[in-house]
């Protein structure tokens, strides 16, 4: 097992190099962490959670021109050159296919209570104080203004919606963000997101407050 995570944290930086700071080395680690964290209480598979966190972003579609097999496809080959038996590799697959933010959009498909570990451990990464740096992150990568009073945030978000590019980045805090922490999956994912999302609170507060001068 330590030799096989060993390895796909190596596979994966290398990997990795290029990327955005949005999804880079760091957040895999981060999610990485976080889901060894939750499965501390969880009690799910431990290798089966190591590589969905380590492998669920090697081959992101907004990059790739929206081709959303590419990732499984790499992650499968790769657990396959590190003997990893059939069983865990096509459950690791799953995961990486169902997991994210837009997947979720399309009604529930696999869930197992790994899935559920990694799922939450990503969007936790995407909400607190590191999920505001994200965010603005890829805002100004998409050349967004921080907040635009008359452009108010969409009510309902659908998959159509979440695509769109012009938006102000604090309309993306009530688009998904401060949805995550009823999204949760587990309960310790749920505490961990119930603070992370007080401290958005407070920052919009404060965000608001210096909008004003005041
Ligand atoms: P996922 O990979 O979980 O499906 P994304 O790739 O859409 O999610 O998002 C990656 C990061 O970029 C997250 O922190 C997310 O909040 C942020 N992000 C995505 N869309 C926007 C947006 N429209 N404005 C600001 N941040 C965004
Ligand atoms: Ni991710």
């Amino acid at each position: 097992m330590e030799d096989i995570v060993k390895k796909t944290i190596e596979f994966v930086k290398q990997k990795l190099e290029n990327a955005e700071a949005g999804h880079d080395w760091f957040h895999i680690e981060r999610v990485y962490k976080t889901a060894v964290n939750i499965n501390k209480i969880e009690k799910g598979d431990d290798l089966v959670i190591a590589l969905a966190a380590l492998l669920h972003d090697i081959a992101d579609p907004k990059f790739n021109n929206g081709d959303e097999e590419i990732g499984p496809a790499i992650s499968e080959q790769f657990l396959l050159s590190v003997f990893v038996d059939k069983e865990t590799i096509a459950h690791v697959k799953s995961i990486i296919q169902n997991m994210s933010f837009k997947n979720s959009f399309d009604g529930a498909g696999f869930t197992s209570k790994e899935m559920q570990i990694v799922q939450d451990a990503d969007r936790l990464d995407a909400i607190g104080a590191i999920g505001i740096a994200r965010a603005f992150t890829y805002g100004g990568f998409k050349n967004r203004v921080l907040y635009d009073p008359a452009i108010r945030p969409e009510q309902h978000i659908t998959k159509e919606s979440y695509k769109n590019t012009s938006a102000p980045t604090i309309n993306h805090f009530y688009e998904k963000l401060l949805l995550l922490k009823d999204m949760m999956n587990t309960e310790a994912g749920k505490s961990i997101a119930l603070e992370r999302h007080h401290f958005m609170i407070q920052y919009l507060d404060h965000f608001y407050k210096e909008w004003e001068g005041n």
